[in-house]
């Protein structure tokens, strides 16, 4: 039975963080800051959506996001730059682990795909800026029922999708809400632990495993069994 691995794209291949050097322009020293609201409020949308059951995609929760994160700021960023910021999340850096990860779990017969929030067309342009793109059998795209993490029809989609039964599908994430999202769904799930000050929700789900990189998941994936 081929293990297939569904991983999260954003904060998990994909470093959000990133956008920070694109904002220094506008925000200065308050870059940072500025980025971890932008991708607060995004989630936000997005889960807000999903359970009002008014679907706008990925991308337009992104955008408004930003429109948002200006406001409580207070930093005006012009509709040219605006639109600049919007192109540059489809160019924000891979993480160096996520590289070096990736061919070996491919070469070792794990099914890899890539599992995210956002539109394919978007997913597949920052994928293959990345350099990730060519070690996914294939992108999976929650925009594909018009819905997004966490709820479980997402997750039973991925399964559909990836021709996988919820026992030998992972969902590889850094965002503990999607490792949660999974497990509850009955899929089993790896948190790969971004920094050591992140968290793992205390809710009543443990992830099947805990990496600190995603160079730990093949060895974890064996030792779980
Ligand atoms: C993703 O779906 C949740 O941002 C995350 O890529």
């Amino acid at each position: 039975m081929t293990v297939i691995l569904g991983f999260d794209v954003y904060g998990t291949l994909i470093d959000t963080a990133g956008i920070a050097s694109a904002l220094q322009r506008y925000a200065g020293e308050r870059a940072d800051e500025f980025a971890g609201i932008w991708r607060d409020k995004q989630l936000e949308y997005s889960f807000r959506r999903a359970l009002m059951q008014n679907y706008r995609s990925f991308t337009v929760c992104t955008r408004e996001a930003l429109e948002y994160t200006c406001r409580v700021v207070g930093i005006d960023i012009p509709a040219e730059g605006k639109k600049d910021l919007m192109a540059a999340y489809t160019k924000l850096p891979p993480f160096a682990d996520a590289v070096e990860a990736l061919p070996p779990l491919q070469e070792a017969g794990y099914g890899l795909f890539a599992f995210s929030n956002g539109p394919a067309a978007d997913l597949t342009v920052l994928l293959e800026n990345a350099g990730l793109l060519g070690f996914f059998q294939d992108v999976v795209s929650t925009d594909e029922i018009k819905s997004f993490k966490p709820n479980p029809a997402v997750y039973a989609h991925f399964l559909r999708r990836s021709s996988a039964t919820a026992k030998a599908a992972w969902l590889v994430s850094g965002n503990s809400f999607d490792v949660i999202g999974a497990l509850s769904a009955g899929l089993n799930s790896a948190w790969v632990k971004r920094s050591a000050a992140a968290v793992f929700d205390p809710w009543e789900f443990t992830p099947t495993v805990e990496i600190s990189a995603l160079t730990e998941l093949g060895a974890a994936i064996a030792e779980a069994g």
